[in-house]
């Protein structure tokens, strides 16, 4: 099967990717993202799909994981390829949802929120399949990705504002009919307005857990965070594990 996926990371997104001070790129989060991924590699290779410009594939790598990564931004993996230690990890342009890469793995993991970035169940139930074809007997796939927000949406509003700034602004837009959302951004720079809108297609962790199901794998073990903290109702983001099943 093939999908059609736009390229929403091109050379504009990756020239400023790795100067983003979210949350996210914090020291904190990306070295307790690694340590976890490492205890679950647990010696053994690792595959990241959208490997992106390595925040967390170089890591994991100085951690002693060898790590192959897809992606299909030539823009994104130019950058990681530029950085010290890339030389280590092979990576297979394209589509994550169905593109091979060579040999099978340990550990596969998406974070980041980018299963979302499959706008289509049948891609993501694609990706799923596709991780389990990657994965060794007994390894384990591995997803981060936010708790859709809908209970923060009052009824008859589909929109949630998550930056405003003097000139800056964003916004998410959800159709709960579909499933479909977009995170939106508008920038008023040196008197000139622009705006960039990626698609998403959010997916509650009951709906995940039926699509490794539908892969083989076991039923997932969750935490809401890198530390293993545990996941309840007011978790905003969840850390699901499955695995497959050993021989
Ligand atoms: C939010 S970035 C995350 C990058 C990296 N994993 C990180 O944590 O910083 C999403 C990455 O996934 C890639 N991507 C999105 N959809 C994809 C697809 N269908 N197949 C392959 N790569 C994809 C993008 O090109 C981008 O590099």
């Amino acid at each position: 099967m093939v999908f059609d996926h736009e390229d929403h990371f091109g050379e504009d997104v990756a020239a400023t990717y790795d100067d983003s001070t979210g949350a996210m790129f914090a020291p904190a989060t990306v070295e307790a993202t690694a340590d976890a991924l490492a205890r679950l590699a647990g010696g053994g290779p690792a595959l990241e799909l959208g490997i992106g410009t390595g925040r967390i594939a170089l890591p994991l790598a100085r951690r002693g994981v060898a790590v192959h990564g897809i992606d299909l931004s030539e823009a994104m993996v130019a950058r990681l390829r530029a950085k010290p230690g890339a030389e280590a990890i092979g990576v297979t342009l394209g589509d994550f949802a169905t593109a091979r890469a060579p040999g099978s793995y340990a550990l596969v993991y998406l974070v980041f929120n980018t299963i979302g970035n499959l706008t289509s169940q049948d891609a993501q139930v694609a990706c799923f399949a596709n991780a389990a074809a990657h994965l060794r007997p007994g390894g384990c796939f591995v997803i981060e990705t936010g708790v859709p927000e809908l209970r923060r949406l009052p009824p008859g509003q589909s929109m949630l504002p998550f930056h405003a700034g003097p000139t800056q602004w964003a916004f998410d837009v959800y159709d709960t009919a579909t499933q479909a959302m977009s995170s939106n951004y508008v920038e008023v720079a040196e008197g000139r307005g622009s705006f960039r809108s990626i698609p998403f297609r959010y997916a509650w962790p009951a709906e995940l857990d039926l699509m490794a199901r539908m892969a083989g794998l076991s039923p997932p073990q969750r935490w809401s965070g890198w530390s293993g903290e545990p996941f309840t109702h007011e978790s905003t983001q969840h850390v699901s594990i499955w695995r497959k099943p050993a021989a």
